[in-house]
């Protein structure tokens, strides 16, 4: 394995983010629950705590053996990582007259200092904390402080030992890229070797020993992440990869077609199954979202397991999983994400091993992996779609005709984005997490069109921001954009007269409808 930064999780919602600033410095990182530190893992070059919605005073507060490996590898500890390392080695952490939270700068910088080499003076940091350290351990020293931080930065005068009470993995932190690089590169010695080509390389070497003559069976979404991993089995294995496509008639118009015809460009050896009867038979009546789900999760589980199965003599089963969907989350805030259909009980029932040669990388990772690999840039960049597809854009009853008023709706939409250009010349669409048409099937508004009254269906159009579909944001689409998109989709889908967007966030609403 590489040399690697193990990034110890005390519950923040930025400690993803530090494993992607990390990876950004070329360098493999893994992000652990708290208390999971690897100890004797001989590929380790620095530890890096992160900060936490606790306290260090509070009583269920995360503990963890800082000698584990304080004094054995450089420590980076980062707000309640900083303040646990002050409090464990009997320095004073008291609860801050003001909560400590946004813009600070920073003066004092000690830039002699290994961490904080090349800082600026009154370099812009980004706080947020309601501790704050009063006093330091014996053998620690200031190494920067800002208005009402005396200890914003401090270093260990023996250990390779560093911490700091803001956020260098925050975009508000200007000098925090430099800091991660200082510690990563400077004093762990990184040498910077995970890269995407690399990744392609050493992977394909470890697949084709992992597989030896081997079949493997993929089931292939049109995803990223699906078809990242399919292309890069196929580097390795050719033809003993099988991937099947199930068709349950709920994806975007034309899309199971121009997927298939993608694909097979790509070389990939796929089989097509067209389920949609099936699907739209169980659905008959069906209006609850999570009944939808369900029915959906079943059908395709069967579908694919019985295509499956027809590969009497795979030995393996191939997945798409990446490193956000597996991170053994801490769930502090209980938050609950709904759940994604995999192909379950495959792997027992034909006594299949699970391959998931995608399983430590971050999104942006992907579709580096993606480019490196050939990949058509449309297939890299398209957007997240839900397993279930439209039947959770369609509130109410999914039949066939409601799909098809979807599809058409959809697609003028998406269309219209993937051809606008931006200000720099990029497409809208690759500005956008994620966008997609909702119909609202059971509701009926008033219109008129030439002299005649209708009575038909609104479409709401939702594009979000995002970086990981935890939170997102509504997209500040230009209203030109809306305009035209609106009086298209109005005057050419039959059934629909009116056009809304969304304008919510998320939380506290989700990305899809239902
Ligand atoms: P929400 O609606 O929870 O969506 O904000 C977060 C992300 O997950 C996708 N999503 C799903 N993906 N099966 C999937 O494979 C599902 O049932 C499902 N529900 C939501 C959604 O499109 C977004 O990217």
């Amino acid at each position: 394995m590489p040399q690697k930064i193990i990034i110890l999780d005390f519950g923040s919602q930025t400690t993803q983010l530090i494993g992607r600033r990390v990876r950004e410095l070329d360098t493999f990182c893994e992000i652990l629950p708290y208390n999971k530190y690897p100890a004797g893992d001989p590929d380790v070059i620095g530890v890096i705590l992160s900060g936490s919605p606790y306290s260090v005073h509070d009583p269920e507060a995360f503990q963890v053996a800082l000698s584990e490996f304080v004094g054995r590898v450089p420590v980076l500890g980062i707000c309640y990582g900083a303040q646990y390392i002050a409090h464990q080695g009997g320095g004073c952490v008291e609860r801050a007259d003001s909560r400590e939270y946004g813009r600070a700068h920073l003066t004092g910088i000690d830039l002699a200092d290994a961490l904080l080499q090349g800082f600026e003076p009154g370099s812009q940091v980004w706080m947020s904390h309601g501790d704050t350290i009063t006093a330091l351990p014996d053998g620690c020293h200031a190494i920067a402080s800002t208005a009402d931080v005396p200890f914003a930065a401090y270093a260990s005068d023996a250990a390779p030992l560093w911490a700091v009470q803001f956020h260098p993995e925050v975009f508000h932190t200007v000098q925090g890229g430099l800091l991660l690089r200082n510690f990563v590169v400077g004093i762990c010695g990184s040498r910077q070797q995970w890269s995407a080509a690399s990744f392609v390389d050493t992977t394909i070497e470890q697949l084709r020993q992992q597989l030896g003559h081997d079949r493997v069976i993929l089931g292939l979404s049109g995803g990223v992440d699906s078809s990242v991993c399919a292309v890069l089995l196929n580097r390795a294995i050719g033809d003993r990869l099988t991937c099947i496509f199930v068709d349950h008639g709920m994806l975007r118009k034309d899309e199971f077609r121009k997927v298939m015809e993608a694909y097979q460009g790509m070389g990939l050896n796929v089989r097509g199954v067209d389920a949609s009867e099936r699907f739209f038979a169980d659905l008959a009546g069906v209006t609850d979202p999570e009944r939808k789900r369900k029915i959906i999760g079943r059908d395709f589980v069967e579908v694919f397991n019985a295509e499956a199965a027809r590969i009497t003599d795979a030995r393996w089963l191939a997945q798409g999983t990446i490193y956000p969907d597996r991170i053994e989350s801490l769930n502090i805030t209980g938050g609950v994400i709904k759940s994604h259909h995999n192909v379950g009980g495959l792997p027992e029932q034909m006594h299949l091993r699970l391959c998931e040669p995608l399983q430590w990388l971050f999104k942006d990772e992907v579709r580096r992996v993606g480019r490196q690999l050939g990949m058509p840039g449309r297939l890299i960049k398209r957007h997240p779609f839900p397993g279930p597809g439209l039947a959770v854009r369609i509130l109410g009853e999914v039949t066939r005709e409601r799909v098809r008023i979807l599809q058409e709706a959809d697609d003028i939409y998406i269309q219209a984005m993937l051809s606008y250009r931006c200000d720099d010349g990029e497409p809208l669409y690759d500005k956008v997490w994620q966008a997609g048409a909702i119909l609202l099937a059971d509701v009926h508004s008033v219109g008129v069109m030439g002299d005649e009254r209708t009575y038909e269906h609104p479409v709401a159009l939702r594009a979000v921001t995002s970086t990981d579909a935890m939170t997102a944001d509504w997209a500040h689409l230009p209203y030109d954009f809306l305009a035209r998109v609106s009086s298209e989709i109005i005057n050419r889908v039959r059934g629909v007269n009116r056009v809304c967007y969304d304008i919510s966030s998320k939380p506290p609403a989700t990305i899809e409808w239902e």
